[in-house]
């Protein structure tokens, strides 16, 4: 590389932070794309509508828990293309769909084809009662990474338009406090981390929106006890993992420690559990089925084949669930 390549480089560097957030919500922005999240990944909503039949029933029980006031709310936070918003209205008891306000909070712009009953907005709305949900959000919300220096110091890093990457300053003030909190780094020179405070503030302010209700956050995860020593930093464009390239041409993501953005009361579950405690499991349907009425065995099959990838160890049973009740009690809703 010549010497005026690297000094351009070096002067459009900046932290990942603040090349995310241009690369995936400036004016050409990744998530501005008319082909939506779905044209790149598939999320637990895409892959089977027994997730959306799960966020139901939550809502539904969260609903009697709030002793089914004369309006409930659904808030699909980070909405893709309102594929969520628009299943679990479908399947909501119809005592529970007559009375419920959805919501669907998203950047990008409303798709044309939505159902009107759909509130498209860029921000939560404020003192709702009832169910805000965040599907695969807050991966998305951008951080900072941090890496240790040859000195044991971690570094911000900063990155160009091409994704190389150069040491920046050291780390100090909250972002330092949020490090030694939630995700200490050893002296070891290429040990990385994000900084998550961004997610934690956007999620508190999120969960605000709840006066009487329940806020979930879902998303892959990690907590204080098994940090990745490297970061989980990646891309993804058109359904393959790639490099994170901040220039607007595919995701860029990162696994969220939901430990540290959980507020007071919280609980964290694996998607296993919490689906499972919402009714979907993995097992076969019983054989004797088959012969007595194979039409409803082959319909069993696939949806334990849908169920068992919604909870499969590896994949995306192991996401995390973050759940923050507001004035209710959290275990009705998750009684099997
Ligand atoms: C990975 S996609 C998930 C889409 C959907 N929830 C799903 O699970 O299929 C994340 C979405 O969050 C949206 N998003 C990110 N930050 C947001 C914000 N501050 N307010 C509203 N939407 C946001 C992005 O535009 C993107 O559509």
């Amino acid at each position: 590389m010549t010497n005026d390549k690297e000094a351009q480089r070096t002067a459009v560097a900046r932290g990942w932070r603040e090349a995310t957030e241009a690369a995936l919500y400036g004016p050409q922005g990744f998530y501005r794309r008319p082909e939506g999240p779905a044209g790149h990944f598939r999320t637990s909503v895409h892959a089977s509508p027994l997730y959306a039949g799960a966020v139901a029933r939550l809502l539904s029980r969260l609903d009697a828990a709030l002793g089914h006031p004369d309006e409930v709310a659904f808030v699909d936070m980070g909405a893709g293309r309102g594929e969520l918003t628009t299943a679990v209205l479908a399947a909501l008891p119809p005592e529970v769909a007559a009375r419920v306000r959805v919501y669907a909070v998203e950047l990008a712009e409303r798709p044309a084809d939505l159902d009107p009953r759909i509130e498209w907005r860029s921000t939560p709305p404020v003192g709702v009662t009832g169910l805000l949900f965040a599907n695969e959000w807050l991966d998305n919300v951008p951080v900072d990474v941090v890496e240790v220096a040859a000195d044991g110091v971690p570094r911000r890093v900063l990155v160009d338009g091409d994704g190389a990457e150069t040491p920046g300053g050291p780390v100090d003030g909250p972002d330092a406090e949020w490090l030694a909190r939630w995700w200490p780094l050893g002296p070891e020179p290429g040990l990385r981390a994000e900084i998550g405070r961004p997610r934690d503030e956007a999620w508190a302010s999120a969960a605000a929106a709840v006066k009487r209700g329940l806020a979930v956050a879902v998303d892959y995860a990690h907590t204080r006890d098994a940090r990745p020593p490297f970061g989980t930093l990646t891309g993804f464009r058109e359904g393959r993992e790639t490099a994170p390239l901040p220039d607007g041409s595919c995701d860029i993501t990162a696994h969220v420690a939901l430990d540290a953005c959980a507020g007071d009361g919280a609980a964290l579950l694996t998607q296993r559990a919490a689906l499972g405690a919402l009714g979907v499991r993995g097992g076969r349907p019983p054989l004797a089925l088959a012969s007595s009425d194979p039409t409803a065995y082959v319909r069993a099959l696939t949806r334990a084949g849908e169920a068992a990838e919604l909870t499969a160890p590896g994949g995306l049973g192991d996401f995390g669930w973050l759940l923050q009740p507001v004035g209710v009690a959290l275990d009705p809703l998750l009684a099997e």
